[in-house]
């Protein structure tokens, strides 16, 4: 649906600041693609170049197999009919109602009036909004703005739908709502999303696969599950200790490092299926240890639950043998703390 190729962005003026530095990725159609990184790491820029509002250095975006780059601003405008945007401060014009507002893409579509109505009113009806129409963006909560925003990215029927920090202004369950709303527009209607955030939250909520860009580099991506819970690079560990912290509180380490040669902690930890299975009580049945939970913390990333677990086992090496050997057996990932 979207491939990057080599994109460089670079800003001129008298402090040239590369802003996208060598980045490729690949988005696929239908999928909610989150890209994390810190303030200032090119996330916007690099999101403005897939509908051409910011002109790349060198490199190249496939849109839908056109290649936008070289595409005229004539072309461009027609492209991003099929490309729909939201923002973190919502972008509505005061000037225009709730309908104003959402109609305005497609009056300058050059949609008939009647069309119009009838679209206007279909999505602000699946944003949750119809009552409001006639209200201006002054009299909105800040969620229903951004579900304007929303509604006014949807209405041309585009494929893409862009969010450029779509909940950083909003309050947490706020922010719960609107992700809610993105992952029933996809579902839906199937519109290929890429969203860019600085909150972990974004990603292990909705998104399918991740990049964490970093310094106008992408450093790391993949499924979000994989990146979630083997985190490599830094920034990524960072941002994944945010949701989850893989810091054991203190009394359960100071525990661990109090060495007996019958017993040793072991931090588990697990995702998918296998967060299902009764791994503690088949570990008990099949070897005869004893066992003791120290500490758990169990999530899910998008529908995937996943898990870590510190436990504390007593038995011998034999029986300690058994216990990794059906860890591994249900791909559970196993460090000795
Ligand atoms: N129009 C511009 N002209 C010059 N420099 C710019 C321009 N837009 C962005 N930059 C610079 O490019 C770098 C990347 O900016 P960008 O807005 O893409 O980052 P970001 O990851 O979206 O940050 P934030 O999370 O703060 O929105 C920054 O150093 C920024 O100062
Ligand atoms: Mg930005």
């Amino acid at each position: 649906m979207i491939i990057i190729k080599n994109l460089d962005i670079t800003y001129p003026g008298k402090r040239k600041v590369k802003a996208v530095d060598n980045v490729s990725l690949e988005i696929k159609k239908g999928e909610i693609f989150g890209i994390i990184g810190l303030s200032g790491a090119g996330k916007s820029s690099l999101l403005r170049a897939i509908n051409g509002l910011v002109r790349p250095t060198s490199g190249e975006v496939w849109v839908d197999g056109v290649e936008i780059t070289r595409l005229s601003s004539k072309e461009l405008l027609s492209l991003r009919q099929k490309i729909g945007m939201i923002f973190q401060h919502f972008n509505l014009l005061d000037s225009r109602t709730v309908f104003g507002n959402v109609a305005f893409p497609l009056e300058i579509g050059g949609y008939p009036r009647e069309r119009i109505k009838k679209r206007v009113m279909e999505v602000l009806e699946l944003v949750g909004l119809l009552d409001k129409a006639d209200s201006y963006p002054r009299e909105l909560s800040g969620g229903q703005k951004q579900r304007v925003g929303i509604a006014r990215a949807i209405a041309a029927n585009p494929k893409i739908l862009l969010c450029d920090e779509p909940t950083s202004a909003l309050d947490p369950q706020t922010t719960g709502q609107i992700l809610k709303l993105l992952a029933e527009i996809n579902r839906k209607l199937g519109i290929t999303i890429v969203i860019i955030t600085h909150e972990m939250r974004v990603i292990t909520e909705i998104c399918d696969r991740v990049a964490v860009m970093d310094n106008g580099r992408v450093v790391e991506e993949g499924v979000v599950t994989d990146v979630f819970l083997n985190p490599w690079h830094p920034i990524t560990k960072e941002f994944v200790n945010t949701v989850i912290s893989k810091e054991l509180p203190e009394e359960v380490l100071l525990q661990a490092r109090t060495k007996r040669p019958d017993r040793e902690v072991l931090l588990l930890r697990f995702a998918g299926n296998t967060a299902n299975e009764p791994v503690v009580s088949r570990i008990i049945k099949e070897t005869g240890v004893e066992l003791s939970i120290l500490y758990g913390n169990i999530g899910h990333l998008k529908d995937v639950p996943y898990g870590i677990l510190a436990v504390e086992i007593f038995g011998d090496e034999n029986k300690r043998d058994k216990v990794r050997q059906i860890l591994h057996e249900l791909s559970v990932k196993l460090e000795v703390v």
